[in-house]
């Protein structure tokens, strides 16, 4: 994403013409750099350049609104009726390249994310009454023996990479046992989730099976990932529609909802739930064992407990969200937002990460966080994560620390701090390794 265009307040007034299309004819200012390591500083020049609403292009050229200020993504997020939901509505199709990293969180199909309405009501409450459903003691259970396996894997070793073998592991597993999937289906689960889902940069992203260079569609890459996964979650509905008492899983659940979803709304909220609750999770426990690992605020009570954890996952949600930038919404008709004239049509991308930071409302941190959930990284309004996900995440990434801090408690990370490398992406947050040693078990 690059920030584009002219700063407010320079060059000619901003007037009822698309802001994309007048700032094709002024002299275009330096776009910031985007660094990986300190997403904040890009934002922080974005908001100094244009102010809370920035006109950006997203990978390919496509331009979209990145809505920065706090105030600003509350009223964009609480006003469905004036930001809808729907991609369909999106005057920019014709400029998507084929094979673009992003169409698979803009490519409308009939799931929750991209319902309204009445509609959204009817599946958005399936979906939070199916989470409401999970018992969190027997979750904790879950995440507890996803935990012990997967230390005991690396524990004899002395050394190991957290990020693989610990953060990805433990939600991947609790996912896995909720859904109640067999063994084999969970390690093929691992391997698509990582494919269908991941917002890479373009050049890491594999030809879509669109393109004309791979007809057919058999080529491996997102495409081929998520046929995969939809085959399995199809099988695991006619397993559960095949057993003769309703099964406590979430497939199972959901098929039995009195809100009568159809095959196709079953299957597409299952991969919604399952994308949505495993590599946000993956990337708060990541995220957080970082700092516990790095910032030496931590280090003088890690061994001690329970305050430090919690304080620490708080601290995360807002530096250091799991979701950074959420496309999107669309506008239904032009209106005014931040200064900004938004034209009906126009994409504009929820920018949590940079409204948590907003210096018109971020509380004092470190320390300020703790008790203070008014962040914005499980988003606002009808579409934010639903009300019983953010718990289930807690307990999961709460376990998680505690099971790997009591069981080896002297983890030294195995590079400086600044040389730990985070996963390129604009879009989610997380370390791409935290390579530790520690005393063998
Ligand atoms: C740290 C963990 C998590 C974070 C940071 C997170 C964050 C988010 C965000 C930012 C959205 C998008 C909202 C929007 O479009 O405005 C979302 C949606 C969603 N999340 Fe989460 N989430 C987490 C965990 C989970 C878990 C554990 C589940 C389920 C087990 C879950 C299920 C969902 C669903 C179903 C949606 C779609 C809601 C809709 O469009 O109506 N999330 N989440």
């Amino acid at each position: 994403m690059q920030g584009q265009g002219q700063g407010q307040g320079q060059g000619p007034a901003w007037d009822r013409a698309s802001a994309h299309r007048q700032v094709a004819r002024v002299p275009q200012p330096p776009s910031p750099a985007f660094d990986h390591a300190d997403p904040g500083a890009y934002y922080r020049a974005l908001r100094e350049a244009y102010g809370p609403v920035a006109p950006v292009l997203l990978d390919g050229g496509v331009p979209a609104w990145l809505v920065l200020g706090y105030h600003e993504v509350q009223f964009v997020a609480g006003n469905p009726e004036l930001f809808g939901r729907d991609p369909r509505r999106w005057h920019a199709w014709d400029r998507v390249p084929t094979g673009w990293p992003l169409l698979p969180h803009v490519a409308h199909t009939p799931s929750v994310r991209f319902t309204e309405g009445e509609e959204h009501v009817r599946r958005a409450g399936a979906v939070a009454d199916v989470l409401g459903e999970v018992d969190p003691y027997e979750l904790r259970q879950r995440a507890e023996r996803a935990a012990d396996a997967a230390v005991d894997a690396f524990a004899g070793a002395g050394r190991a990479e957290l990020v693989a073998q610990y953060a990805e592991q433990v939600p991947l597993h609790v996912m896995a046992g909720l859904f109640g999937l067999h063994p084999d289906e969970t390690a093929a689960l691992e391997r698509d989730l990582a494919g269908q889902y991941g917002y890479g940069t373009a050049a890491a992203e594999p030809p879509h099976p669109a393109c004309p260079a791979h007809p057919g569609g058999t080529a491996p890459g997102p495409a081929a990932s998520a046929a995969r996964l939809r085959a399995m979650l199809e099988a695991v509905l006619a397993r559960a529609r095949r057993s003769p008492a309703p099964g406590a899983d979430i497939p199972s659940r959901l098929l039995a909802h009195p809100a009568g979803l159809t095959d196709e709304e079953v299957v597409q909220d299952l991969l919604t739930i399952m994308a949505a609750g495993r590599r946000p999770t993956a990337d708060w426990i990541g995220n957080t064992l970082r700092l516990l690992l790095t910032d030496e605020r931590f280090a003088l009570t890690l061994s001690g407990g329970r305050r430090s954890i919690a304080q620490a996952l708080a601290e995360v949600l807002w530096s250091d969200p799991p979701v950074q930038n959420v496309i999107g919404r669309w506008a239904t008709r032009d209106t005014r937002l931040g200064g900004r004239y938004v034209r009906r049509g126009d994409c504009l991308v929820l920018g949590l990460a940079a409204a948590n930071a907003d210096p018109r409302v971020r509380p004092a941190l470190p320390g300020g966080a703790v008790g203070n959930h008014a962040h914005l990284s499980f988003s606002h309004g009808a579409h934010r994560c639903p009300a019983p996900a953010p718990q289930l995440a807690e307990v999961v990434a709460t376990t998680a620390l505690e099971i790997l801090l009591d069981r080896i408690p002297d983890l030294v990370p195995a590079l400086a701090a600044d040389e730990l490398p985070w996963r390129p992406s604009l879009w989610q947050r997380g370390p791409a390794a935290l390579p530790v040693t520690f005393t063998p078990l």
